[in-house]
This record gives C-alpha cells, sequence and structure tokens, in this order.
C-alpha cells in the first residue's frame, strides 16, 4: 500500500495508533464503542445533521460515529472517515454495512488535501487531541468546509474530572514507575482540557463562533457485564494501560488485585458508573 503523506511532527502519534494504541482500540472495538456510546449521543444530537449533508469524521478510528453520522445523512449524503491507523481503518472498512455511504481514507488530517469547500461539518469523537501544531492541522481542516460550514467534536477535560480513565492510574502507580510527566500541550488525551487553548487553536485556524460547553457523564465501564470487565477495561486502554506496558508479570498482577478492590467499592449490580467530563466544542468556518 502507497504510504499516506504524514506531518512529520506527528510521527511519533502515528506509530502509537499504528502500533499498541491502534492494537489495543481494534481489539476492544465492540466494548469501547459502547462505554462512549453516551458521548455519541450528545456530540450527534448537537451536530444537528440534515439528511444530504456531507461530513468528514476526523480520527474516526473503527468507524462507530462515522455509521451513526451515515444514518443521519441518508443516501444523498456522504461521510468521509479519515484516520492514520491502518489496524482501526481496516476495521472499519469490515464493519461498514452495505450500501452505507461512507468512505475511509488513511491520512494524515493535518496534511491531507481535502476538497476545498465541499463539505457542510467537520466532526470528531475524540480524534482530535493527537495533532503536534494543531493550528495547522484545524487549518487544513477548515478548508474543507464551505462558507458557514460548522465543526463539531468532543475533547476530553482535565484528569481529575475523568475518574473513569484515572482510577485505575493511582493504583498502578503504587507498584510500577510512573509515565514520563507531560507537558499539558503535548498530544494526547487531555491535550484540550484547558479551554483557552482551545479557543486560541480554533481562532489561529480561522474559526468563528467558538463555543465550548462542559458536559458530564457517568460511564459504565463494566459495560454492564460485572467487575471483571470493568478491569479489562482500565487494563486495555487509556493511562493505566501504558503505565502497566511491558512491566514484570508480579507487579501487574500486584496493581490488578489493587484496582479490583477499587473498582468493587464502586459497583452497582453489573454496573461500574464512573464520572466522565468532556468539552462540546462548536465552531463555524465564517470566511
Ligand atoms: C482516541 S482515538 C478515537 C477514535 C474514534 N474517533 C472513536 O471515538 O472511537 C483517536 C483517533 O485519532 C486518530 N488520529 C491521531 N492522529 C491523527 C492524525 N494526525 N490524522 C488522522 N487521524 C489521527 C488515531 O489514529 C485514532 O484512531
Amino acid at each position: 500500500m502507497t504510504q499516506p503523506a504524514i506531518d512529520d511532527r506527528n510521527a511519533d502519534q502515528i506509530a502509537y495508533w499504528n502500533g499498541p494504541g491502534g492494537k489495543h482500540w481494534t481489539e476492544r472495538q465492540e466494548l469501547q464503542d459502547i462505554v462512549l456510546g453516551p458521548v455519541s449521543k450528545v456530540l450527534i444530537d448537537r451536530a444537528a445533521i440534515k439528511a444530504g449533508e456531507r461530513v468528514i469524521d476526523v480520527g474516526c478510528g473503527c468507524g462507530a460515529t462515522s455509521f451513526d453520522l451515515a444514518k443521519k445523512v441518508g443516501q444523498g449524503g456522504h461521510i468521509t472517515g479519515v484516520d492514520i491507523s491502518e489496524p482501526m481503518l481496516g476495521r472499519a472498512r469490515e464493519l461498514t454495512p452495505a450500501g452505507a455511504p461512507v468512505e475511509f481514507v488513511l491520512a494524515d488530517a493535518t496534511v491531507y488535501p481535502f476538497a476545498p469547500a465541499s463539505t457542510d461539518l467537520l466532526f470528531s469523537r475524540f480524534g482530535v487531541m493527537f495533532f503536534a501544531q494543531p493550528s495547522d492541522s484545524f487549518s487544513n481542516m477548515r478548508k474543507a468546509l464551505r462558507p458557514g460550514g460548522r465543526l463539531v467534536f468532543a475533547c476530553w477535560r482535565t484528569p481529575r474530572d475523568n475518574p473513569w480513565m484515572m482510577i485505575g492510574l493511582k493504583e498502578a502507580y503504587k507498584f510500577v514507575p510512573k509515565l514520563p510527566e507531560m507537558k499539558p500541550d503535548d498530544p494526547g488525551p487531555f491535550s484540550f482540557a484547558d479551554e483557552e487553548r482551545v479557543r486560541r487553536i480554533l481562532t489561529e485556524s480561522g474559526f468563528t463562533d467558538i463555543g465550548l460547553e462542559r458536559v458530564d457523564l457517568a460511564l459504565d465501564i463494566a459495560i454492564g457485564r460485572g467487575l471483571e470487565a470493568a478491569i479489562e477495561t482500565v487494563l486495555a486502554i487509556g493511562p493505566t494501560s501504558r503505565a502497566l506496558e511491558n512491566q514484570p508479570k508480579d507487579k501487574v498482577e500486584a496493581a490488578t488485585q489493587s484496582i479490583r478492590a477499587v473498582l468493587a467499592s464502586h459497583q452497582k449490580g453489573e454496573t461500574i458508573p464512573l464520572g466522565g467530563s468532556i468539552w462540546m466544542v462548536t465552531a463555524s468556518n465564517g470566511a
């Protein structure tokens, strides 16, 4: 396969999403889409999609939101899912319902030559926080929007506001070394937590009417399947999985026991609902 053009500054993230990140997300695709279902719902409601619209799903991963968007736009519309992860796009292609108005493109959204002024909506569920130079990426993506076209995406607020992602890390750190400290602007799940930074990036990229709305959600990390399923979620996704990667077996086992105990204290029947908090970001292509 021809290699897509990339912005070299994104090389580390591209390696991660084609390596361990892409592997975990592809293996857990079905479960992950259930955990993140509440996010899709609020995001798609907010996007107020009309039949016939053309949408780009940025960092579409295994395609769940692209398929939801396709239902909204119908046969007269079109969804382009863009992602830089070959394994995740491979899964998206496998899952595409016959006849759905969806195409998937393996590309770095920072440099991909989108057809100018061709699109009504740029959309993303957690696919825009991994750019090394976000204002370059958003400037490039904005060119795809028609005048008056809109941007709607979800990104995580701070780690403190997202215990669903952080609860395991505190336990893991009792047994394994801390992850390298990240600067707040480093690409990663929390790089858009700061409202002012997001506003600055979007303004520099030429967007107008920028809005950030805080949405708090309860995410069932057990997916209604009990304690062991919740432990699998914590060990497979996010910072806890990164901290435990390549650690000695006995340390991982000790951390897992500790995570089990803390998760059990939040269990309600077969569910373990934990707090998640996102920014619902909206903007227009006023130019
Ligand atoms: C946290 S995952 C979210 C996936 C999907 N949107 C979902 O909600 O299931 C982030 C996604 O962004 C993609 N991504 C990261 N950097 C990218 C880039 N420069 N261009 C396109 N996609 C990128 C990753 O490959 C990954 O699929």
